[in-house]
């Protein structure tokens, strides 16, 4: 069931129709990608500070917020630069940020509402700027990709937890996802 990132890249990148030009189109647009990065983050930290439960997780640790607007920041940028044109090292970057959510305990019912506020924030910016449709599209889709990222280790890794722990195949364990599915 382990998760190979750079073929699960390849995989969303056609998936959410991430195309060659709007590769180009983010990279050509990344000097303005840098220039709203930082208020971003603050938009992004503002909404999760509103949330008494993602507050509280901010909180917990020395200098946390702080990293985090850095990372934030940085994270916002390589949507632009794809590193290396969206291959492997961007891959291991993004599989590395969902590893380090799911070890935190941040599920998806706190990661979509905020990749939402992503969405949301950076398309008002897009459109005061005079920003085009086809750029506010590429970043929907690149944000989409980072998402899933994210979403799927917190799958991958419960799931390996629990066949390490219990012995059981994948197909057993399948088998009683679908079961439990039924019952619910
Ligand atoms: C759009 C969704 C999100 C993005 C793009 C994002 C981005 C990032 C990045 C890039 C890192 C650094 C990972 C590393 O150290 O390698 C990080 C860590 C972290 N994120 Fe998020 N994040 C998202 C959602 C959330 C949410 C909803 C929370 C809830 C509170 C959260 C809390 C944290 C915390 C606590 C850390 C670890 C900070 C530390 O102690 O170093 N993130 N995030």
């Amino acid at each position: 069931m382990a998760l190979e990132p750079h073929a699960f890249l390849k995989t969303l990148i056609q998936r959410a129709g991430l195309t060659e030009e709007d590769k180009q189109l983010l990279r050509s647009q990344s000097e303005w990608g840098f220039k709203v990065a930082p208020e971003m983050a603050d938009h992004f930290y503002n909404y999760l500070q509103r949330d008494e439960e993602m507050n509280a997780i901010l909180n917990n640790g020395e200098g946390r917020i702080h990293r985090l607007r850095e990372t934030f920041i940085q994270w916002f940028q390589e949507m632009f630069t794809g590193m290396d044109n969206w291959g492997d090292a961007y891959a291991d970057r993004r599989w590395k940020i969902g590893l380090v959510h799911v070890r935190i305990g941040i599920g998806p019912q706190h990661v979509v509402p905020a990749m939402a506020t992503v969405v949301h924030e950076v398309g008002k910016r897009l459109r005061n700027d005079g920003q085009s449709e086809e750029l506010k599209d590429a970043l929907g889709r690149i944000c989409m990709i980072d998402l899933a990222f994210i979403e799927q280790a917190y799958i991958e890794v419960s799931s390996s937890a629990v066949l390490r722990e219990t012995g059981w195949s994948e197909a057993l364990f399948r088998r009683l996802i679908a079961t439990g599915a039924k019952v619910m």
